[in-house]
């Protein structure tokens, strides 16, 4: 036993050292303990933001009472509301738990990088909002698998202090798994973050808490995690798409159908054929489980959704894909059908939010041509779009809680590359 510990351990070391010459990786974190100290029952809790539309917001939040007005008071000086929203509830049950009442309120027409004050349901405090603005350049915050733990912590702090627009999360929120109570410690976790800034969200394989004949998958997350599908002309909260300043941003679901007769399939065509160049020279792509992948964890699980949608992501030129699932950071260089390919996509896992399950050290050997970099480690990612041609796109991990910096790239669109005139607009 003690020798076959040795050995491991030696296994262990070798694997580690190969990968990342001086960098001692840490240890997961414990999930953090976030108790709801209750003040009145109609006490706005779980404040986030997210797009609704062009020049619109919809903030969300939560109340005990299940009679609390969904009002939201907003206007550009503390203290003054100038304009008032009513907006709509929901709520569900899931076994012994009831969630409270879940109030979804659109606001605006907003004016672009403008400061917002409002308030929700006509009590409690004061919240602060930004708009992006509209035009470049803009900040992407992007982290997936996020979680609730000591690493969340700290990978939401380095993203508060960079300075972002949006937030863009890849899928895997909360970790609840099924266990209700903790999406509302999730909601109360990011709140100082998802109330001043749109989060816009796209499922993970833990958001799906589906009990044959009892549960349908997505409820929780479908009520609490409200995104603009409507607005976007799809029929399912699990994928939609929004624009802002230049970037048009499509948000898929792993968790969906995908095949060529599934809804998701169509939506997406019919949405790729309305991307206009001249007004969003960005066109990025967002799904939790990575098509372009080489760690052993997850390995080869998005083979499937790639086979049917790559073709069309590819004939749209999609400048960039990102993915969440392994918790892990790796970058690809531009590729398309396992090739590089000077039209293709360049690909991002960045899976490494902090959650509870830790990271995902294997990789396959040798690296694929295709990928450029990859690492096992906490943190974040900011893409800033500089203008139509030039992005610059930066990792940062979470090193002794000091966000250092460990890839950053230079990306030029492809529009500017050409790639967009010389072939085929038209999606297959
Ligand atoms: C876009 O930004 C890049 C990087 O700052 C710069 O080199 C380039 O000249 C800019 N292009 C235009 C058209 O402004």
């Amino acid at each position: 036993m003690k020798e076959l510990k040795l050995i491991l351990t030696v296994l262990l070391l070798l694997s580690v050292t190969t990968i990342a010459d001086d960098y001692v990786r840490p240890q997961p974190r414990k999930t953090l303990h976030l108790p709801w100290h209750s003040k009145s029952s109609s006490y706005p809790q779980q404040v986030h933001i997210s797009f609704a539309g062009d020049k619109h917001m919809r903030v969300t939040w939560i109340t005990d009472d299940t009679s609390a007005p969904s009002v939201v008071e907003y206007g550009t000086l503390p203290g003054k509301y100038g304009s008032v929203a009513e907006g709509e509830t929901t709520s569900y049950s899931y076994l012994f738990y009831s969630s409270g009442k879940i109030h979804h309120t659109v606001i605006g027409p907003l004016e672009p990088n403008s400061v917002y004050f409002y308030r929700c349901g006509g009590e409690g405090p004061e919240f602060e909002l930004k708009t992006p603005p509209s035009q470049f350049p803009i900040t992407f915050a992007v982290a997936g698998d996020l979680g609730q733990t000591g690493w969340t912590k700290s990978t939401l702090d380095h993203i508060d202090r960079c300075k972002y627009d949006v937030n863009l999360i890849p899928g895997d929120l909360s970790y609840a798994d099924y266990i209700q109570h903790r999406w509302d410690s999730f909601g109360r976790l990011v709140q100082p973050l998802a109330s001043a800034r749109p989060w816009m969200v796209t499922q993970g394989n833990h958001e799906v808490e589906h009990i044959p004949l009892i549960k349908d998958g997505f409820i929780s997350y479908n009520s609490r995690w409200k995104m603009p599908f409507e607005e976007s002309g799809s029929s399912s909260n699990l994928y939609y798409s929004f624009e802002v300043a230049g970037a048009h941003i499509i948000m898929l679901g792993s968790y969906a159908d995908y095949d060529e007769y599934s809804e998701q399939y169509t939506w997406l065509k019919t949405d790729l054929s309305k991307v206009d160049r001249k007004r969003t020279p960005w066109l990025l792509v967002l799904f939790h489980v990575p098509w372009y992948n080489s760690n052993t964890a997850h390995q080869g699980e998005g083979g499937d959704m790639m086979q049917t949608m790559e073709p069309l992501l590819y004939a749209a030129n999609v400048d960039l894909v990102f993915a969440g699932h392994v918790h892990a950071y790796e970058r690809s260089k531009r590729v398309y059908n396992g090739r590089l390919d000077p039209c293709g996509a360049v690909h991002i896992t960045i899976g490494d939010g902090g959650n509870k399950e830790g990271l995902a050290h294997k990789y396959i050997t040798p690296q694929p041509k295709w990928s450029d970099f990859r690492e096992a480690s906490f943190g974040h990612g900011e893409l800033k779009i500089v203008n139509s041609t030039h992005a610059f796109w930066s990792w940062h991990r979470n090193d002794d809680d000091e966000p250092v910096k460990s890839d950053d790239i230079w990306i030029n669109s492809l529009v500017s590359s050409g790639c967009v005139d010389q072939k085929r607009t038209e999606i297959p």
